[in-house]
């Protein structure tokens, strides 16, 4: 059952990359936030395919914050930013 576990848990993080998340390395903590938090109501794609500087992804992150009450404290919030605006510069 573990095998399992960990089989999915790898194919996650292989998604994950392929999706283009360079910056992971140095954004470990963030990235596991990001995913926690923004795939839980639709595919985290949604957001790692879009190319928004920082007011757009505040303003996107904030919004998402609205949808559902107490699920992003402002702080995962401010981290969740960070890490996708570090996304940004590999994008076109
Ligand atoms: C409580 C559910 C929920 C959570 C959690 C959530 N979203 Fe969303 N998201 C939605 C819904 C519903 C839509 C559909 C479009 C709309 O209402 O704007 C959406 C749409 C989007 C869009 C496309 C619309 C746009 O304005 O660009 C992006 C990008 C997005 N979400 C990013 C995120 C990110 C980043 C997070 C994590 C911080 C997140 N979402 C967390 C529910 C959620």
């Amino acid at each position: 059952m573990k095998k399992v576990i960990l089989l999915v848990l790898t194919a996650a993080m292989v998604a994950l990359g392929a999706a283009g998340v360079q910056a992971a390395g140095k954004n470990n903590g963030a990235a596991g936030l990001f995913k926690a938090k923004c795939s839980a109501c639709h595919s985290d794609a949604i957001a790692l395919h879009m190319k928004k500087d920082r007011a757009g992804w505040e303003t996107t992150v904030k919004m998402m914050q609205n949808k559902r009450a107490n699920f992003i404290s402002n702080e995962d919030a401010q981290k969740i930013v960070d890490y996708l605006v570090s996304l940004q510069s590999g994008k076109k």
